[in-house]
């Protein structure tokens, strides 16, 4: 088994999420359409490792020894959904993980799963561009650990007016890259967030230029918005791509600072088809079940 640790109490929320549309889009599109894929693009291993710590014994508790616990990642969570997909894509780049999930493949054999270890943007914009998208439909789930989807990535997908994707989006690294002042921002930083927006218009829409003030001096451009701000201007920007992109779920949900933004981006344009997406995915994003539900088990 190979130790996959990553992220944390948000962590099995954006699974459970996930799992939860996942399960009604087989069920709602099983008998419309042969064709239900499922490509998980940042796909780790299939499964999460989670370490609670030993505690040692205080007056009024025992000793407890460290646990570690495999619980079902992304992929293994799409294997188990019913009514099934008829098809699973697994692009991971890390060899180990591959490894993992290769494993994982073999233990389903009557399933079509192709596992590749690939780069999750060039797969996706080639896997985008070799296939027909009339006649099927998919669930794409975006589950990187920083800022690596490109927007070209983005837009290959939202072309196929066939695919939903899941997009756990990285606020907090966004909020890193774009420094509060412009002139901080280096090469590197305007490449990464250039790449992420699709082009450099980012720099007027998030540093305005100002007029001078009254002794003519011009003021520092600055980025005004805080990261509620930024989480609004991805979702505009997404908007001019996608269908519908659904107000996102912050996360972590009951504790600052927000970490992500979890999206779900509808590339279907048809009334129809994003009514029924939008009633799930609005369900399921909705701040005030996850709130009542961490508060209840208190
Ligand atoms: C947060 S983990 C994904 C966890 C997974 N969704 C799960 O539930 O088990 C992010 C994964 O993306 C992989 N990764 C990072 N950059 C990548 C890239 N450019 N292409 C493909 N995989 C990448 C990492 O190796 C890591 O396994």
């Amino acid at each position: 088994m190979v130790d996959h640790e990553f992220g944390g109490q948000h962590t099995e929320l954006k699974l459970s999420i996930v799992e939860g549309y996942l399960q009604a889009f087989t069920t709602a599109l099983r008998p419309h359409f042969k064709h239900l894929w499922y490509i998980d693009a940042f796909a780790g291993t299939g499964s999460r490792t989670v370490r609670t710590e030993s505690k040692g014994a205080t007056l009024v508790e025992a000793p407890a020894a460290e646990i570690v616990e495999h619980r079902r990642g992304s992929a293994r969570i799409a294997i188990d959904v019913r009514p099934r997909f008829d098809f699973l894509v697994f692009i991971e780049k890390n060899a180990n993980y591959i490894a993992a999930l290769n494993d994982l493949a073999a233990h389903n054999l009557q399933r079509s799963i192709v596992v590749a270890k690939e780069d999750a943007n060039t797969a996706l914009q080639r896997l985008v561009g070799t296939n027909r998208w009339d006649d099927k439909r998919a669930v794409v789930f975006l589950d990187p650990y920083g800022m690596e989807v490109e927007w070209a990535t983005l837009e290959a997908l939202a072309s196929t007016e066939a695919i939903d994707v899941w997009f756990l989006f990285p606020l907090a690294g966004l909020f890193r890259q774009a420094t509060r002042r412009l002139t901080d921002i280096d090469e590197s930083k305007r490449a990464a967030l250039t790449r992420m927006f699709g082009s450099s218009a980012w720099e007027e829409e998030l540093y305005p230029v100002e007029d001078a003030d009254l002794l003519g001096a011009i003021p520092e451009r600055r980025r005004d918005l805080d990261p509620r701000g930024l989480e609004a201007y991805v979702q505009k920007r997404l908007s001019t791509i996608f269908g519908k992109v659904l107000k996102p779920l912050a996360l972590p949900v009951h504790r600052g600072p927000q970490m992500f933004s979890l999206f779900l981006c509808i590339s279907n344009k048809t009334p129809k088809a994003t009514a029924l997406a939008m009633r799930i995915g609005n369900h399921l994003l909705d701040p005030k079940r996850h709130l009542i539900k961490s508060s209840a088990t208190k």
